[in-house]
């Protein structure tokens, strides 16, 4: 019997190529290898066959077999190897695409302004204190040195509760219950932030309620230098380290003497702009040498310790430091005003 064996070996080939999947393969597994298949006709042809003939087409036959075998297995393999990365190209996720971002807050410019001076003071070693925003008459007022009936109060409108308490107008009175609380406890070296309250119409530069940091330093030898040395370090922190500063004697009651403190102007250097109303200098804060009347109402010994005490304005301090013109912006939540702040730029 003559086989075209190379032929049949071809056409096989030729069909496994073929198939594209797994369900073809089968099939043509079924049709070449299968119970019924081309080998299994192959074999039974053999019975007809002299032993001669049977020897060499049975080698033919398993020869074949074992290629088909080998041909069927690698394609599966390849077939499975095809699925495998069409499936994991369906189901790649693409890292190039931009993500959804999380909106991140930011600080309030306030917030920051006063987390700096904080920040300043305590790298001097000072601590920071708090009060309550509902005050007693008595440590805003009394013992500030500003007692019932004195005109001083009237310079500062005040939302009153009852006759006792009210909205606190200055964190002075921070100081004040600082000073009791610390008096057997000197030195005493403290800032103090928090919301004040006034009764004034708001405006561009007026606002009902704001906020005001208070310095406190008391102990032995505590000089009017030492005032003007950490306000030139906060001057220069806050504005720029060429700013100089200068004081100018004013007036409070709980300080003796008394100074405004101005800084040079940190838009024109001093030269003089709009913003220094053409002077070269802009006030920034009020200051001077603790009252002797209020250390000795707190109970310390005036003559023995003095000490320095001044009040910054962190909404003044934002708007000269960031050029904000009206002060109302702090307060009106617009998101637009309130997202390009951020703490170190
Ligand atoms: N309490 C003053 C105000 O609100 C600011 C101030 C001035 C505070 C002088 C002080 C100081 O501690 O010594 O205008």
């Amino acid at each position: 019997m003559s086989i075209k064996w190379d032929e049949i070996k071809q056409d096989v080939l030729a069909q496994i190529a073929g198939a594209n999947t797994k369900e073809e393969i089968d099939k043509l597994k079924v049709d070449i290898l299968g119970k019924k298949g081309l080998i299994a006709g192959f074999m039974s042809q053999m019975k007809t066959l002299s032993p001669e003939e049977k020897r060499e087409f049975g080698q033919k036959a398993n020869e074949l077999k074992k290629e088909f075998e080998a041909v069927f297995a690698s394609k599966m393999e390849e077939i499975a190897q095809k699925a495998m990365e069409e499936q994991m190209a369906k189901d790649a996720i693409d890292i190039t695409l931009p993500g959804v971002k999380a909106s991140k807050g930011t600080l309030h410019p306030l917030t920051i302004v006063q987390q700096e001076i904080e920040d300043i003071f305590e790298s001097m070693g000072y601590t920071v204190w708090y009060g309550p925003e509902v005050e007693l008459d008595l440590y805003n007022f009394e013992r500030a040195n500003i007692p019932q009936g004195h005109p001083a109060r009237d310079m500062q409108d005040t939302f009153y509760i009852d006759v006792e308490r009210l909205l606190r107008t200055h964190t002075t009175a921070i100081q004040m219950r600082t000073l009791e609380a610390l008096h057997d406890k000197l030195p005493i070296k403290v800032v103090c932030p928090g919301k004040v309250y006034r009764r004034d119409d708001d405006d561009a530069t007026h606002s009902h309620q704001f906020v005001q940091i208070e310095g406190l330093v008391v102990a032995e030898n505590i000089h009017m230098s030492d005032l003007k040395g950490s306000l030139e370090l906060l001057a220069r922190h806050m504005f720029g380290p060429t700013r100089e500063i200068r004081l100018r004697p004013s007036y409070f009651q709980f300080t003796e003497p008394s100074v405004e403190i101005d800084v040079t102007c940190h838009i024109c250097g001093g030269k003089g702009c709009n913003v220094c109303k053409g002077t070269g200098w802009i006030e920034i804060l009020g200051g001077g040498m603790v009252h002797p009347n209020v250390l000795e109402m707190a109970g310390i010994d005036s003559t023995k310790y003095t000490g320095f005490a001044f009040g910054v304005g962190v909404e003044r301090v934002a708007m000269l430091k960031y050029g904000i013109d009206d002060i109302r912006n702090f307060y009106a939540n617009d998101i637009q005003f309130l997202k390009p702040f951020t703490r170190f730029e």
